[in-house]
């Protein structure tokens, strides 16, 4: 079981308001990017990482892959105005088939075990995501005014990794070109061709860093982590 990942790490974290981009952010003296990037170095399952970077951070990023001694890199390609225009960018390298899985570099917490899981659950089916059930009640509204509860048990809160076969990944990209549409995540698109996607249950840890307060979040997860680990 081996897999290709495509990272995307193109963003420009304007949510974050660090004035870069934010994965460039340390926690624990190390860019949040570089986290990420070792879970997969550091995978032996994982045979190439194809890395989605804005044309900015070119320099600073292979400054830190040389630093950090990461190898497993195939390839650095330019990223898009959207996400899934960074995701597509990256797909186009992609040559042989197999499973590919797309996780964003904003979600360093990812575990091998949960990424293995998904990996053969790809594997099995063609199409896998991982989420966690939500915690909260959740409603709908409109103008300020509940229209309704939904049924929690049935809601997922989604995340990366999600994990496909390659030319099925590649067909829903290109179906989404052809109808411009933008999705939310990369599932969506493959839910579009009426491909059952399977979901598997992943932590709750694997947070994105997504605004300031995250970071704090962020540092309490590293905590926990050195407390389970001793
Ligand atoms: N991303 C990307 N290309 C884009 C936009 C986002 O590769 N055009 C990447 C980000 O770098 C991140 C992941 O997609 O790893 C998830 O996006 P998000 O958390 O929204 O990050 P940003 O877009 O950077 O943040 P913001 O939306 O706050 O600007
Ligand atoms: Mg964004």
């Amino acid at each position: 079981m081996t897999y290709q990942v495509i990272i995307p790490a193109a963003g420009l974290g304007k949510r974050m308001r660090a004035g870069k981009n934010k994965l460039l952010l340390e926690l624990n003296g190390v860019p949040i990017l570089v986290h990420t990037l070792r879970v997969f170095e550091e995978d032996e399952a994982c045979d190439g990482v194809i890395l989605a970077i804005h044309p900015q951070d070119t320099k600073e990023i292979n400054r830190l892959l040389q630093k950090y001694q990461i190898s497993k890199v195939s390839d650095l390609v330019p990223g898009g105005d959207e996400r899934q225009h960074s995701i597509f960018n990256a797909l186009k390298t992609v040559e042989a088939d197999g499973i590919i899985l797309v996780h964003d570099a904003a979600r360093p917490f990812i575990q091998k075990i949960h990424i293995h899981r998904l990996t053969q659950k790809a594997e099995d089916t063609g199409a896998a995501i991982m989420g966690v059930p939500a915690k909260d009640t959740m409603k709908k509204q409109k103008d300020g005014v509940v229209v309704e509860t939904v049924e929690r048990s049935s809601l997922w809160a989604v995340q990366t990794p999600q994990a496909f076969r390659i030319s099925l990944l590649k067909k829903a990209y290109q179906k989404a070109e052809e109808d411009k549409f933008l999705g939310t995540d990369d599932a969506s698109l493959v839910e579009r061709l009426d491909f059952p996607v399977s979901i598997v249950e992943g932590d709750y840890d694997n947070i994105k860093l997504t605004t300031p307060e995250d970071l704090y979040f962020a540092e309490a997860i590293i905590k926990k982590r050195e407390k389970e680990f001793y």
